[in-house]
């Protein structure tokens, strides 16, 4: 039998390094979309997935060319369609709504499209945000809470959870959306709150730094660990129905306990080096965020396993490890 066939949009970012991993080990041949420069610059902008990129077959493609991203889809003809590629730093999309919207809307129905009309067998999932929620109506979160968008990224995210489902349902794509809640990892970007805090926390205890430039102290996020959210994704590839899935921890914390762990982690008090930056607040905030993962749990047999505290661990670690400072303990 061929080995089935994954494209992965966004493969240079977080989530589509993991999830590549994931399927390579799965035996599935990968296939990832990369903008023209990330092939012009490997060792910078391709490095998370340094290390299986001779497992792996890269195409040049943008979000916003519809013919680059046929091409891609027409020469591949995957089995399994990943789209994860987006601008997805909220806080830019304040500074540039339009481009944020017409990157995140128009890549998502330019990928669905070129699903539709060259590969209509393929197994669609689009990377939805507990963003859709912004100014949340019920809490917890599931899928059936009503979205209220509080940012252009997140009105992007909540248009391609309408375009997705209008692919499914207009046209019989097996099209599914994850509801993604916060998720981190050792491989998170730098402008994220979380490695922000990590990173600057390692510096700071490396000598390199005095303070982080902070904003909200006081959102709250529902923060789990990247390796196994990309599980999810795969697992809901692999139902009989497509369908869409709220995908959390169902654990809230705030973005000043994220700091306070980080910093005790590198043997410092946050509150010695954390300056409130008001330029860093946001134009509309999410307070809250909280998700219910009970249909992930029951249909896709899908739990976190990584707690809170760990996972602030798990960063703190290799940012000191980064940093040059020896680390003493550290749990698998
Ligand atoms: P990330 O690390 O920021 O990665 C984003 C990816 O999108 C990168 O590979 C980036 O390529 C690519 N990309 C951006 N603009 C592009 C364009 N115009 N053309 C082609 N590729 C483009 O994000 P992530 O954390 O892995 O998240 C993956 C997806 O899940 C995103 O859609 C995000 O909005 C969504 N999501 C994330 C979370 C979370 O907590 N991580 C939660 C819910 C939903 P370059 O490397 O070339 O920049
Ligand atoms: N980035 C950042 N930088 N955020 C800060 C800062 C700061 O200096 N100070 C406070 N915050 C607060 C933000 O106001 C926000 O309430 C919270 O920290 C989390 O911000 P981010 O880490 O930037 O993540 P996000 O929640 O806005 O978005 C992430 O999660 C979404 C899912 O809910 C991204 O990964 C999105 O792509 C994803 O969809």
């Amino acid at each position: 039998m061929s080995r089935r066939k994954a494209l992965i949009s966004g493969i240079t970012g977080q989530d589509g390094s993991y999830l590549a991993e994931l399927l390579v080990e799965k035996g599935y041949e990968v296939h990832g979309m990369v903008r023209r420069v990330a092939l012009e610059d490997p060792s910078n902008r391709l490095r998370r997935i340094a290390d299986i990129r001779d497992r792996i077959t890269l195409h040049a493609g943008s979000l916003e060319s519809f013919p680059s991203l046929y091409t891609v889809v027409r020469r591949v003809q995957p089995d399994e369609c990943y789209h994860l590629a987006a601008q997805s730093f909220v806080s830019y999309s304040f500074d540039d709504a339009f481009s944020t919207l017409n990157t995140n809307i128009n890549g998502t129905h330019y990928m669905l499209a070129a699903i539709h009309e060259a590969a209509p067998q393929c197994r669609f999932y689009f990377a939805g945000s507990s963003e859709m929620f912004g100014l949340v109506e019920e809490t917890p979160q599931n899928e059936r809470t009503r979205f209220h968008p509080r940012s252009a990224y997140g009105i992007s995210k909540v248009a391609g959870f309408d375009l997705t489902r209008n692919y499914r349902e207009a046209y019989g794509i097996h099209a599914s959306v994850g509801i993604l809640f916060n998720h981190e990892s050792e491989r998170r970007g730098f402008e994220f709150v979380t490695r922000k805090i990590t990173a600057g926390a390692a510096a700071i205890a490396a000598g390199a730094k005095t303070e982080v430039r902070l904003g909200n102290l006081e959102a709250r996020r529902d923060w789990g660990y990247a390796p196994e959210y990309v599980e999810a994704m795969w697992r809901m590839l692999q139902q009989d129905r497509a369908d869409d899935y709220v995908v959390a921890t169902g654990e809230t914390h705030s973005v000043r306990e994220f700091a306070e762990i980080a910093f005790s982690l590198a043997g410092l008090d946050y509150r010695e080096h954390v300056a409130i930056d008001p330029l860093l607040y946001r134009p509309a905030e999410v307070d809250l965020l909280i998700g219910d993962p009970a249909k992930a749990r029951s249909v896709l047999g899908w739990t976190p396993c990584t707690r809170f505290e760990e996972l602030v661990r798990k960063m703190v670690e290799a940012d000191l490890r980064s940093a040059g400072i020896a680390v003493k303990s550290s749990r698998a």
